[in-house]
């Protein structure tokens, strides 16, 4: 039984995303997608949120399940019996950021990463970039599913309510 995590943050989970694990369970038995549990100043969503999210636009891949995850990451993994950690990789940049932490992660704990190129439709979307836009009150529904969309959207104009004088 081959087992892989995809980790990230996923603030929000964007297609880019999706399209990395939609790839990863076509490779491996079990995936588990990993949500970081560490909360940035601006983070969007909470890692519940994320998480739910994440079960919705994962639930028609049924060798996917969807988990928070606190602390080291290689210590989830070894907990779980997951042997390869995947990632996807946008540009030389992202190549630079993982490879160090690739190689940290096997020397922890021996635990081996896989990059996935991004497809090149989503290679310059980030949940960064889509926090910013939908912000700024762009439009970012081509780069998110659906229902992430309509709560980006949600969460954005609540905020800014909340802001009003
Ligand atoms: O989507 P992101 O922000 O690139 O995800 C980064 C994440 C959560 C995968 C990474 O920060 C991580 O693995 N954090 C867990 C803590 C950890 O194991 N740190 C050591 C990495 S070598």
């Amino acid at each position: 039984m081959s087992r892989a995590v995809c980790p990230g943050s996923f603030d929000p989970v964007t297609n880019g995303h999706l399209d990395v694990i939609e790839r990863t369970a076509g490779l491996f038995d079990e995936v588990v997608v990993a949500v970081g549990h560490n909360m940035a100043k601006n983070a969007l969503f909470t890692p519940e949120e994320r998480h739910a999210m994440l079960e919705e636009v994962c639930a028609d891949l049924p060798n996917v399940a969807v988990s928070l995850f606190r602390g080291l990451l290689v210590e989830f993994c070894t907990e779980r019996g997951i042997e390869v950690i995947v990632k996807g990789l946008r540009s030389a940049a992202d190549f630079d950021y993982e490879l160090q932490m690739a190689q940290m992660n096997r020397q922890l704990r021996g635990v081996d990463t896989v990059f996935l190129p991004t497809a090149p439709q989503w290679s310059y979307v980030s949940s960064s970039l889509v926090r910013e836009v939908a912000g700024l009150d762009g439009d970012v529904a081509a780069f998110l599913p659906p229902v992430v969309a309509e709560r980006t959207r949600g969460r954005v104009a609540e905020r800014k309510g909340s802001q009003s004088p």
